[in-house]
């Protein structure tokens, strides 16, 4: 399955997808593109290094959203891509791209969902207080942060925790979760009914 990887920033999440490629660890998928709403981002060198065609496409360089979005369909389309993976892509995609891939959008969360959605959520968390946080592996509906639960994986917060320190720790998570859920996805095995995603075996 041909995966396009969406990205804006420095791309640690795209990286752990490009090393278990090179590891074999995410056949059947391959990792056809990188495409970035961001120019001159570290996930872009990332992508370049391990030999990925890498692509930015700024909405600013566009008059509106749907034209933005046409333009990434034609990207999309030129690297026959399947399905697509978000990992810290910072644009909201509307329900007319969404349908273009049905159940194969996927969008990697630094945080237990449907807690401390949207930006910042390590902030949210310590502000809050909580104990444990997480990551939450899910697919992309309309709603932001607010597609069926694919896994999550939860990661404690430590009393000196400052936001730098929890998403580090985070992070060394999302690098073990997402190759394994792009793997599911990529091998057919998520099927999702309605809220809830089954991995078959
Ligand atoms: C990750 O925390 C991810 O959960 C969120 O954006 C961040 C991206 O980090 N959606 P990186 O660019 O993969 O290092």
């Amino acid at each position: 399955m041909r995966i396009a990887v969406l990205v804006s920033g420095s791309g640690t999440n795209l990286q752990a997808l490009l090393d278990a490629e090179s590891q074999g660890r995410l056949l059947p998928g391959v990792i056809a593109c990188v495409v970035s709403s961001k120019a001159g981002v570290g996930a872009l060198a990332r992508a370049t290094l391990a030999g990925k065609p890498a692509l930015t496409l700024s909405h600013r360089d566009f008059a509106s959203r749907e034209l933005f979005e046409e333009a990434l369909l034609a990207a999309l389309s030129e690297y026959q891509v399947e399905a697509v993976v978000l990992a810290g892509f910072m644009r909201v995609l509307t329900p007319y791209f969404l349908a273009r891939f049905p159940d194969r959008i996927i969008n990697i969360h630094p945080a237990l969902l449907p807690a401390f959605p949207g930006v910042d959520a390590q902030r949210q968390a310590l502000h809050y207080g909580v104990k444990i946080t997480g990551c939450t592996v899910h697919f992309v509906s309309p709603e932001v942060d607010g597609g069926a639960i694919i896994v999550q994986a939860a990661v404690p917060v430590e009393p000196d925790d400052d936001v730098a320190t929890l998403t580090q720790r985070i992070l060394q998570r999302e690098h073990r979760l997402l190759p394994l859920a792009v793997r599911w996805l990529a091998s057919g095995r998520l099927l999702r009914q309605g809220r809830h995603v089954r991995v078959l075996p």
